[in-house]
């Protein structure tokens, strides 16, 4: 197919995104852009790993030398749970805040999100899940991502685990847009090879899911292929080269494209499936997302072929042609052998699915705002046949 020739999205589409700082050293601009934004007591969301790297002690120094005063909160899981946003909100308003920095990964900036709206709008977390709930915007919130996939500090998204019902709850709104995201690719060198492999397919994911969302637009568009692209050249050198800073800021730039184009397109099945899996089982979300990546492709295939099709053209991929069962099976043949490099090879069975889970994660999948831009809208059963093919 020739891209020259495709139509485009001619309906209305809008666009959100935050400022950006992108490349090296971009964190040590923070105590600057706090500032600016009035910061007198900052809550410093992060986790307990982060607290023991240098990390968080530059950033230490650079809030002292702007005469910020901070508190710091770091009890955030993988997958922040609904009651740590609760606390995180109460320590907020104790130390009377004025706004939030959030060093960390997508479970740091997830929770710093639900920390802010909880902080202004005075109600339980739980009360914001869906599209559109929030009426309050959060406190200032500036966002120093310490992985490369997540891209929580440039999207709409919250995801925060209902902890008592076992599930992830979508949240999604212009109100949790970050007001600065500083985006600086050195961070990623201290990541290991699992945690880039996993965090590279998320950013994957959220590209495919974006470019085929039937709320995708030329913009996003734009964004979700270049991310496929660099993704495609870059993830696999940086898990074998963890040093390697151009592949570690190509994969970096990816995250952010990535993170444009299904903040503003949204997602798919694939998210709507991880959430429920990675909320019951307590999985790493990127995992869950490569795992389902090409399963999700197999189901989707027919209703998006061209811009299947397309994906495996910028991927290169040989022998693209008329047979459309062909294209879609050589597709998948990338995603499951990029899994394999990457060392993500477990099926769901060794992840600790059984088969009489799947009814209870399907119904609980169904009910995820992301299914509503899938290109094909997936009925329960729909996911049900997705999770036993990726048992
Ligand atoms: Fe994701």
């Amino acid at each position: 197919m020739n891209t020259h020739s495709a139509n485009i999205q001619l309906e209305i589409r809008k666009f959100v995104a935050p400022e950006y700082i992108f490349g090296i050293d971009s964190r040590f601009l923070v105590g600057q852009y706090c500032q600016k934004l009035g910061g007198q007591k900052v809550l410093l969301a992060t986790d307990n790993g982060i607290l023991n790297t240098p990390w968080l002690v530059e950033i230490e120094e650079k809030l002292k030398e702007a005469d910020i005063e901070y508190v710091i909160f770091s009890d955030i899981s993988p997958n922040p749970r609904d009651y740590e946003v609760m606390q995180g909100a109460q320590v907020y308003t104790q130390n009377k805040c004025n706004m939030i920095l959030a060093l960390g990964g997508g479970s740091v900036m997830d929770c710093a999100k639900g920390i802010g709206i909880v902080a202004t709008n005075q109600a339980h977390i739980k009360e914001f899940e869906g599209v559109d709930k929030i009426t309050r915007p959060m406190p200032p919130l500036v966002c120093i991502p310490t992985t490369g996939g997540t891209s929580a500090d440039v999207s709409q998204f919250a995801i925060i685990n209902n902890y008592e019902e076992k599930y992830k709850m979508a949240i999604i709104s212009k109100a949790t847009v970050p007001d600065v995201a500083l985006i600086d690719p050195f961070i990623l060198t201290s990541m290991d090879e699992y945690l880039t492999a996993c965090t590279g397919m998320d950013a994957l994911s959220h590209a495919f899911e974006a470019f085929v969302s039937n709320a995708s637009s030329a913009f996003t568009d734009l964004y979700a292929l270049e991310a496929i692209r660099l993704i495609d050249k870059n993830l696999l050198l940086s898990v074998l080269e963890p040093d390697n800073i151009q592949a570690r800021g190509k994969v970096m730039l990816a995250s952010l494209y990535a993170g444009l184009a299904f903040s503003n397109a949204s997602l798919g099945c694939i998210h709507s499936m991880a959430h429920s899996l990675g909320g019951y089982l307590d999985l790493p979300h990127g995992e869950c997302n490569a795992i389902l990546l090409p399963h999700v492709v197999n189901y989707n295939f027919n209703a998006a072929h061209e811009k299947y099709d397309l994906i495996s053209e910028t991927l290169q991929i040989p022998g693209i042609g008329i047979n459309s069962q062909a294209n879609k099976k050589a597709l998948m043949n990338y995603l499951f052998q990029m899994n394999k490099k990457l060392g993500i090879d477990k099926t769901l069975q060794q992840k600790g699915v059984t088969f009489d889970l799947i009814s209870l994660l399907a119904n609980k999948a169904i009910k995820d705002p992301c299914n509503a831009t899938n290109p094909v809208p997936p009925e329960k059963e729909d996911l049900e046949v997705i999770y036993k093919e990726a048992l």
